[in-house]
């Protein structure tokens, strides 16, 4: 008997628990009803009285073994179950900040007046609700210019001098009549127009605008100076094209396409098979708008340019809607998120 006592408590103390699975085997094995504690008890009735002291006292010791065992791999489980499961890990770092990121109008916003202070030109800022002057009559729009029309542009029902500015170019007359030339600007801006909100306009949106006056500034400086604009934001091997086009302001004016970036030129859905996307209108600054602003026409010159932020945004990053834009979902914010 005494021999089976020490192989018992060899056996119980030998006996490797890793998991919560052995533990309960070592529980059945030697601590239950039927297990191998409880058989010693058994076995102990069998023994002589004047044994009984001494084998009691074995018998004790292992049953004690098998439980202290028992109670403290339990134990050892239960703490390290809790860490690595369901309670805090404090070696986790704290929760991710969602931290927001820019929206993509401000990021080509930021990429464009970067280009054009490589160039020499600073930023200027001007309202965003102007005067009749600033919009239309400082740059040479006649009094009857479909533009003015209610169609068009946002008027304070007060007062038909007060109304929302419809490009950027107010800011050319802000600038000209404060500052004499050399002038290199450029005016970065919210602008508003009267129309319907479709997948390819909205009421609200975004212009820069681009002025440059000098002595001797000719439409060959307002070409390299666009090329030199369109190689950097759209990649090195973009081809411009000036058409010839009209704008109450410029003379000449044109309008500038750049070769599809999407089929390299070679014609796609995107530019309509036709290899070019126009992304802005351009010109010769008009003589009667110098001197409107009180600047000399007979000794400066001077060229200037407008395009839509978003439409830019639309062509680099595959856009199909303005609106969304303008509608802060989070689905479509995220996908521009640099973080
Ligand atoms: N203001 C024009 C528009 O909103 C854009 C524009 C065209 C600006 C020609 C210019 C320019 O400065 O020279 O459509």
């Amino acid at each position: 008997m005494k021999e089976k006592i020490d192989r018992l408590l060899n056996e119980i103390n030998s006996f490797e628990i890793a998991s919560a699975e052995q533990l309960e085997d070592f529980r059945l094995k030697y601590l239950s009803k039927k297990g191998a504690v409880s058989n010693l008890f058994t076995d102990f009735k069998t023994v002589a009285p004047e044994q009984k002291k001494e084998f009691g006292q074995l018998i004790n010791r292992v049953k004690q073994a098998a439980q202290g065992k028992y109670n403290t791999v339990k134990e050892s489980i239960a703490i390290s179950s809790l860490s690595f499961n369901d309670a805090e890990d404090y070696t986790k770092t704290s929760e991710p900040l969602n931290t927001g990121s820019r929206h993509p109008i401000s990021t080509v916003r930021q990429e464009i007046v970067d280009i054009f202070s490589r160039l020499g030109f600073t930023v200027a800022e001007g309202p965003e609700i102007e005067d009749d002057w600033h919009v239309f009559s400082g740059l040479n729009f006649p009094e009857e210019h479909p533009a003015r029309d209610m169609q068009d542009t946002f008027f304070i029902e007060k007062d038909p001098d007060v109304l929302l500015r419809t490009h950027t170019s107010s800011v050319q007359v802000r600038v000209m009549e404060n500052n004499q030339p050399p002038i290199r600007q450029i005016f970065p801006g919210r602008v508003f127009r009267n129309e319907a909100i479709s997948a390819r306009s909205h009421c609200i949106f975004h212009q820069i605008e681009g002025l440059y006056i000098d002595t001797e500034v000719s439409f060959a400086d307002l070409k390299q100076t666009l090329l030199l604009f369109a190689k950097e934001f759209f990649g090195s091997d973009t081809k411009i094209r000036l058409r010839p086009s009209f704008f109450p302001f410029t003379e000449p004016s044109a309008e500038m396409d750049v070769s599809c970036s999407i089929c390299g030129g070679k014609g796609c859905a995107v530019c309509k098979y036709t290899g070019f996307l126009e992304i802005l209108g351009c010109g010769m600054v008009d003589p009667n708008v110098l001197e409107a602003s009180q600047i000399n026409s007979e000794k400066y010159t001077g060229f200037a340019f407008g395009m839509g932020i978003e439409r830019i945004a639309m062509l680099k990053y595959q856009i199909k809607d303005i609106r969304y834009f303008f509608e802060n979902d989070i689905r479509f914010l995220k996908q521009f998120s640099t973080f």
